[in-house]
């Protein structure tokens, strides 16, 4: 029978903890730590952790779907040992994790994109298994696992200048996880199993938190701001929407900020303080402090000194 109460406990606030986060403090023990990117519904992540209950587990999947539905089988199995986070992969890999943290790393039958225009979208590039490469231990490993034979061979190109050493196998089904499930039903014997041993350290550093500065102007007119947005290499600003509060002297304006795969939509506040207006994060705003937070409290703080200058003219 499936439990009533689902403990949300095993899904990290991860925006609001200390990055790379102390893992050791999460779990309150200092053991092994495995990560299974993309989970799904959870079948192996759990099956793996309540075996292996002296090592902790981490598991990172986009879809809130199946996050609950892995939260339920937490529930269900009563372990402590698992903890869920609800982030891209690569973005997970970038921030949480220090270099040479990660025993083990897996991925069971991650999207293979088959459409060619749809490629740029596979996550095991040769970016991300140097990333993966980073975190990992001396003598660590990853194990992805694929029914698609063409995704199999990209992933093999992607391998070279990662320090991985590859071995590739092909298995029967071996993990009992729902797309096992689904292949094998549609007639599928056989999987592609690629482990990567990491055989030398690449040195890629953990992304980390900026100190935001906020901006003060003596003068805003909201009816005249005109934003615009930025885009360069590294990050994509967009302006969504302006609201304004005449009673309380106050505009929120929301912002979309893209840096790689990490992407964050919040409010920027511009509020009247006595004889002057504060350009800044709104309160209430879930963020992580970024460049690319930064570039767009600055490009408001511009867009209202800019509209002051033409008045002035
Ligand atoms: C084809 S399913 C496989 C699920 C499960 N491993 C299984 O074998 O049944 C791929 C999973 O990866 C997740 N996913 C896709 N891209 C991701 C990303 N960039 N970061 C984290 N998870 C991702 C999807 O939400 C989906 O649950």
């Amino acid at each position: 029978m499936e439990p009533k109460y689902i403990s949300l406990d095993p899904l990290l606030p991860w925006l609001r903890l200390p990055k790379p986060i102390d893992w050791d403090q999460v779990f309150g023990s200092h053991r092994p730590i495995e990560v299974e990117i993309g989970f799904g519904r959870g079948d192996y992540l759990v099956s793996r952790a309540k075996e292996n209950f002296l090592h902790n587990f981490v598991g990172i999947e986009v879809g809130w779907i199946s996050i609950r539905k892995a939260l339920r089988a937490i529930s269900k199995e009563a372990i402590s040992n698992v903890r869920l986070i609800q982030s891209d992969a690569r973005v997970a890999f970038e921030w949480l994790f220090g270099q040479e943290s990660i025993q083990r790393i897996y991925s069971l039958f991650p999207c293979p994109w088959p459409k060619k225009r749809h490629q740029k979208h596979r996550l095991f590039s040769r970016d991300f298994l140097r990333l993966l490469n980073s975190r990992l231990e001396t003598g660590g490993e990853i194990m992805l696992v694929t029914d698609h034979g063409p995704f199999c061979e990209w992933v093999m190109e992607q391998a070279q200048g990662t320090g991985l050493a590859l071995e590739l196998e092909t298995i029967g089904p071996s993990f009992g996880t729902k797309y096992e499930k689904k292949w094998s039903r549609l007639g599928q014997k056989e999987f592609f199993q690629l482990t990567f041993h990491k055989v030398e350290h690449l040195d890629i550093e953990e992304k980390k938190e900026i100190a935001l500065k906020t901006h003060r102007v003596a003068d805003f007119f909201p009816e005249k701001l005109i934003l615009r947005g930025h885009k360069d290499g590294a990050v994509v600003v967009e302006f969504k929407e302006t609201i304004y509060d005449p009673v309380r002297k106050k505009a929120m304006i929301r912002a979309f900020v893209a840096e790689g795969a990490f992407t964050q939509d919040f409010w920027i506040q511009v509020v009247n303080r006595g004889d002057y207006w504060l350009v800044g994060p709104a309160k209430g705003s879930s963020i992580v402090p970024t460049w690319g937070v930064q570039k767009a409290v600055d490009l408001v703080f511009e867009a209202i000194v800019s509209q002051q200058e033409v008045i002035s003219h």
